[in-house]
């Protein structure tokens, strides 16, 4: 054991002084270190936005696979005990491989959603929201089908919903309308939970509850903060000490909006933001074309 680490044992201090890895194509996985922060304040976030190839809810999956193995390798560079995927897109496409990648704990954001679906809903009916990369990979059905094959998974693209949040429109009364458009088909068919299957739909939990009327609301980002405690406690690899700062954030490419949206969506946490460029040693992506 090294002499710092005893010394601080000693103090009754810290149990581990590394950080948590978030990583996320843009702003919305904030709304993911914001909810790990808000039950583990007393961690650091090390996150990276990949806003140079934001959004990737529409790209291909060997894109995404290339995006998201350049960010791994980056965030596995710097201090981290545990990866975090918060993107939905990210994670349906290529969480089997970044495990495959690397050493630490890496969770994903879907499977954590889709435990508590299972939990909650009644009727065995429940719908799940994303992107349409996310939706079109089938993962949180696979996902759910995995814990109870009789559950009946309805699954919707819901594509609009980012550019309008990116765009501060969360309250705008066009917001209402898409989302009672979307919507519509899960009252119908009568499901009594919704999945919110993408990074920033807890910006507009509040909305979609309105809309859904009793059905539960299955906020993502929470059941994922859960899934990081519960992995860092049973490994007793929780902080003990305040970080010098909560959120220090890289980001591949800068603009004004993302730095509004973070204020919204970590308020007073503490941050610090820094450009980086990525290195896609990957090289040439290979196309399945059709
Ligand atoms: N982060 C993405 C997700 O959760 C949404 C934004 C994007 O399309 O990149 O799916």
């Amino acid at each position: 054991m090294s002499r710092l680490v005893f010394s601080l044992q000693i103090m009754g201090e810290i149990t581990d002084v590394k950080s948590i890895g978030v990583f996320d194509s843009g702003v919305g996985g904030l709304t993911v270190a914001a909810a790990i922060k808000k039950i583990l304040p007393n961690e650091k976030i090390i996150y990276l936005g990949d806003l140079l190839h934001l959004p990737y809810g529409s790209k291909s999956e060997e894109a995404i696979l290339e995006f998201t193995t350049a960010a791994v390798d980056f965030l596995t560079g710097q201090d981290i005990k545990i990866l975090v995927i918060a993107c939905n897109t990210s994670t349906s496409v290529a969480l089997e491989y970044v495990r495959s990648m690397v050493e630490i704990p890496v969770i994903g954001v879907i499977n954590p959603g889709a435990e508590r679906a299972i939990k909650v809903t009644n009727t065995k009916r429940v719908g799940v929201i994303g992107t349409r990369r996310t939706i079109e990979s089938g993962a949180y059905r696979r996902e759910i089908e995995s814990f109870d094959r009789d559950v009946k998974v309805f699954q919707k693209a819901t594509p609009i919903l980012v550019p309008l949040i990116e765009e501060g429109w969360k309250d705008h009364p066009v917001m209402d309308q898409v989302l009672k458009e979307y919507l519509g088909e899960f009252k119908d068919i009568e499901v009594d939970t919704v999945v919110l299957g993408c990074t920033h739909y807890p910006l507009i939990k509040d909305k979609i509850k309105r809309i859904m009327g009793s059905a539960s609301v299955i906020d993502s980002a929470e059941t994922t903060a859960e899934r990081v405690k519960e992995v860092l406690a049973s490994s007793g690899n929780l902080s003990n000490n305040k970080p010098d700062v909560d959120y220090l954030i890289y980001l591949t490419d800068y603009t004004k909006s993302f730095e509004e949206l973070a204020e919204v969506i970590i308020g007073r946490g503490t941050k610090k933001i820094e450009i980086v460029s990525l290195k896609y040693n990957r090289g040439k992506i290979e196309y399945n074309l059709m």
